[in-house]
């Protein structure tokens, strides 16, 4: 931290919130305000007199609450800069100046309550989001007792109360009388793998933590009797497995099963639990000094400011989404974005500073280079059949596309922000816009050339590139059968199928066709296959109202992996069509041809 505050090339802003982004790649435009410290960074020597007198108690963020802080006050000891900060929800002269004593107390005179907020514009290529994480809050598990029970702590707690610059100064005691727990046990999973306590995924780290505290234990008190209760212990990773085994050696106790709840003696503060130990097939009791719940990370409450801002997506576990899992890793699906640490996942320190040494290599690339190369295949704009209708711009999630119906401005695409998905050549229902490299008249050949022989006999799936086309590989692959009558049609995004592409498969005599896409919070694209969801209903709709069974066209998600399913809905699909009669067929051919005449009259 000190050397990033000290370098020539890093403009270190703290105490600073991003407030507007606007721009795209190699040009981003960034509003960021810098709020008031009310005290000047430059003269404050860190003496700590102000504090001195400051009559105001409050939590202390820092130490999670096992201390308090004064409401001017420094947020850590090694902060940059080294200076004190008022926060002025806490300060007595927040509105009429009636304490004063610590502006009397400071020789230095450089508290000034008459700083205010300001807003910095900066000019950037690229921009890096590390906003990490949050931690599970256990308090929602009742049965655990945390916050009714003082000897329950979170494993956040115990970092603070083994630290020898916390607030006990490293000394180990129960924070319910400070006396020295004698023992202690560690609850692994707390609001981790878990459907209806928490969060469905592993939090990655808490295995470790826990490891490496019990063992900081075991050093320092080694009468301390541990047991660590868990489901399975994952130490994978360089070294991990070794310190493990050091724990055990060093007489930690693993026990395999979660306690059912804690019960306090509250008497004695101590604590009872009851578990099942799975591998010795028993109910044990265990009678503790403390309790330790290894709590879980995950995605940041309020990290959907900054996702709105640079236009990026979460997954389902609400962290935020990287471009692609294996090939860009540390890519935002926007273009000159790049994620770092636990915004993106849960992770320890080790793979956190290797992902933002990526990131910092990936934004390299951008900023030393004159050009920035794009994908050829982006939408292009036909201005004289634009209609202004601006229906493009909705549809587009990269918000690459401007257009104006009250001032009759055609459809714009900034080429840098286009990703290329093809949602809005699908919407334009003028032809007004199309996607280089797929275009409609390529996908129009594509469907008449897959049903030019025995229609009848065919399925037409049109497979999204990044998952379903994938599933589709990976079917082959594996050596899964599927039906030899399929014919699948890649795009690159489920929401680049216009409805005229299902339409004219009907027409040409296709008894079933089927969209397939990512799965909705995994597309490729932001969330583009929202619109393909939408675009399916319309013409679910359409195809009623013009007498065809809506059943005969299928919307399916699957991903990259799932090729077992792929060959599961391509039987299920053939099945369908099997049931589709020449007469069905032909009564559809004939309510379209119908359906076109009476547009062109
Ligand atoms: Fe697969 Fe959008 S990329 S549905």
């Amino acid at each position: 931290m000190k050397d990033v505050g000290r370098h020539p090339r890093i403009k270190l802003m703290t105490l600073s919130e991003v407030e507007d982004v606007s721009g795209y790649v190699g040009n981003f435009n960034v509003k960021v305000r810098r709020k008031a410290r009310y005290v000047r960074e430059a003269d404050c020597t860190a003496c700590g007199e102000c504090a001195t007198v400051c009559p105001v108690n409050k939590y202390n963020e820092y130490e999670v609450g096992l201390a308090t802080r004064n409401a001017i006050y420094i947020p850590f000891p090694q902060s940059i800069p080294s200076s004190y900060v008022i926060n002025m929800a806490d300060c007595l002269s927040k509105d009429v100046i009636t304490c004063n004593k610590c502006v009397e107390k400071c020789q230095k005179r450089c508290i000034d309550f008459d700083m205010r907020d300001e807003i910095v514009e900066l000019k950037v290529g690229a921009v890096v989001v590390a906003t990490g994480m949050d931690v599970y809050d256990p308090t929602r598990l009742d049965e655990y007792g945390y916050t009714r029970f003082q000897n329950v702590v979170t494993s956040l707690e115990l970092e603070r109360l083994i630290n020898a610059g916390g607030p006990t100064g490293g000394h180990l005691v129960r924070p319910g009388d400070t006396k020295a727990p004698k023992r202690i046990g560690f609850i692994q999973c707390v609001g981790s793998r878990s459907h209806n306590r928490g969060n469905p995924y592993c939090s990655n780290i808490c295995c470790m933590v826990t490891i490496k505290n019990s063992l900081l234990i075991k050093e320092h008190y080694p009468d301390t009797e541990i047991t660590v209760f868990y489901i399975d212990i994952r130490a994978f990773g360089k070294g991990f497995e070794d310190l493990y085994e050091r724990s055990k050696r060093e007489g930690v106790r693993y026990v395999r099963g979660l306690p059912e709840h804690i019960e306090e003696d509250p008497s004695t503060g101590s604590l009872r639990l009851k578990v099942e130990n799975t591998t010795a097939g028993c109910i044990e009791e265990h009678e503790l000094d403390m309790v330790v719940l290894a709590v879980g990370l995950e995605a940041r409450k309020d990290g959907d400011k900054i996702r709105h801002l640079l236009s990026l997506s979460q997954t389902s576990d609400g962290f935020l989404a990287e471009s692609h899992p294996k090939l860009m890793p540390v890519d935002a699906p926007t273009r000159g974005v790049f994620l770092a640490g636990c915004v993106e996942s849960p992770k320890d320190i080790k793979d956190s500073v290797t992902q933002a040494s990526a990131a910092a290599a990936r934004a390299g690339v951008i900023l030393s280079s004159d050009k920035i190369k794009l994908d050829a295949a982006i939408a292009v704009v036909d201005k004289e059949k634009c209609t202004f209708c601006e229906l493009c711009v909705q549809v587009c999630p990269y918000s690459a596309i401007s257009a104006s119906k009250q001032n009759k401005i055609a459809a714009h695409v900034t080429e840098a922000m286009c990703a290329g998905c093809g949602s809005c050549a699908a919407e334009c229902a003028f032809g007004a816009i199309s996607l280089r490299h797929f275009e409609d008249a390529q996908y129009m050949a594509q469907i008449e050339a897959a049903l030019a022989e025995n229609p009848q006999d065919t399925a037409i799936v049109f497979a999204c590139n990044w998952c379903s086309y994938a599933a589709a590989d990976l079917t082959g692959t594996s050596r899964l059968q599927y039906p030899p009558n399929i014919r699948i049609i890649r795009t690159m995004c489920s929401a680049r199928v216009n409805e005229k592409f299902v339409m004219q498969a009907f027409k040409l005599g296709a008894p079933v066709v089927l969209v397939s896409g990512c799965h909705l919070a995994d597309c490729h694209y932001m969330a583009a296959n929202r619109s393909t969801v939408k675009r399916m209903d319309r013409l679910w709709s359409r195809l009623e109202r013009l007498g065809i069974r809506p059943e005969r066209l299928q919307l399916e998600w699957m991903s990259a992996a799932e090729g077992q399913k792929f060959a599961r809905v391509m039987a299920e699909l053939d099945e369908r069509r099997s049931k589709v009669t020449p007469e069905e067929i032909e009564q559809t051919r004939k309510a379209l041809e119908a359906a076109d005449k009476k547009k062109v009259a």
